[in-house]
């Protein structure tokens, strides 16, 4: 008798085991009936914040009115992302801390904004796999007067110096960390932070080497200080920032970016990138040399 109700108990237990399991198996599939990709794809717009005051990564064409205006890579790699989920891509403008409040708001459906990968981001929002950016990221200097260029050289010199970096930036954490003794400055905008270096309102600005050099093609009154900031490779590509729990377009963009790399699209971006910010592309000093080769052949 004993021995009988133990084993009616165990089948019970296996039917329920087994009733649990398939609940747990049922259970994504009926949130994914109402999950963020999908109300995208019902909608058929795709929100992505930027800030476009980071050449050659996103920045504005004045010639250029309303959408067309934002150009750069990650414009390019929205508009992409955007073409893949079958959707129509709108732009949502603002500063670099707006557009990361915007995220952890649910404002947007993501900003694509030359995220570097960090910690504090990956604690606080879902970040899709790195991309290539080119070498805009693998180096970070600091921005200082032409005029000043042997007054700083190393980060003693910026002791009790005001040193400007984006607000929530990478660059910012790396004058806090790096450069302690400085006095951190916040700037809202890149393009606001060199009209304040200019005016000596502050000494030097932190900014990325690829938009350090963009910034020197029209701003000849610059120069990189020689130190440079030491930067870890992880910093070097960057990342898509969506809303902490949106795992279901976290997947898809994912996707979308693995398909990206393996077509070979990211070079090509970023030199198209590089060429619109002013800054010479490797096709240009070639024609340029063509000539004398021409000249020698003959
Ligand atoms: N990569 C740096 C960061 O993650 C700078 C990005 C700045 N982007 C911009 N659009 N202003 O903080």
């Amino acid at each position: 008798m004993m021995k009988k109700m133990k084993k009616v108990l165990c089948v019970l237990l296996a039917l329920g085991m087994i009733a649990a399991l398939a609940a747990c198996g049922s259970t994504p599939a009926v949130s994914a009936e109402k999950n963020e990709l999908d109300a995208i794809k019902e909608a058929g717009v795709l929100t992505v914040a930027l800030s476009p005051d980071f050449s050659p990564m996103e920045f504005v064409d004045s010639s250029k009115e309303g959408q067309d205006q934002y150009v750069g890579f990650d414009v390019t790699l929205a508009k992409y992302i955007a073409d893949e989920l079958g959707v129509k891509l709108e732009i949502q403008a603002m500063s670099f801390d707006a557009c990361q409040t915007a995220v952890a708001m649910d404002a947007v459906d993501m900003s694509i904004s030359g995220y570097s990968w960090t910690e504090s981001r990956a604690e606080n929002f879902e970040l899709s796999d790195k991309y290539y950016a080119g070498d805009n990221e693998t180096e970070q200097v600091l921005l200082i007067r032409a005029a000043d260029a042997e007054k700083y050289t190393k980060p003693e010199d910026f002791s009790g110096v005001s040193v400007g970096a984006q607000n929530a930036s990478l660059q910012m954490d790396l004058v806090t960390s790096q450069l302690p003794d400085a006095n951190a400055v916040t700037i809202g905008e890149i393009g606001v932070g060199v009209l304040e270096l200019q005016s000596g309102n502050i000494e030097a600005l932190a900014v990325a080497d690829g938009n350090a050099d963009a910034i020197l093609v029209s701003n000849t009154d610059l120069v990189k200080c020689e130190w440079q900031f030491d930067v870890s490779s992880d910093f070097e590509a960057n990342v898509i920032m969506m809303h902490k729990g949106d795992t279901a377009l976290l997947a898809a963009v994912n996707e979308a970016l693995a398909k990206a790399y393996e077509n070979g699209y990211y070079g090509p971006w970023y030199e198209e990138a590089k060429a619109m910010a002013g800054l010479e592309t490797a096709t240009e000093v070639s024609i340029e040399d063509a000539p004398a080769e021409e000249g020698a052949a003959g």
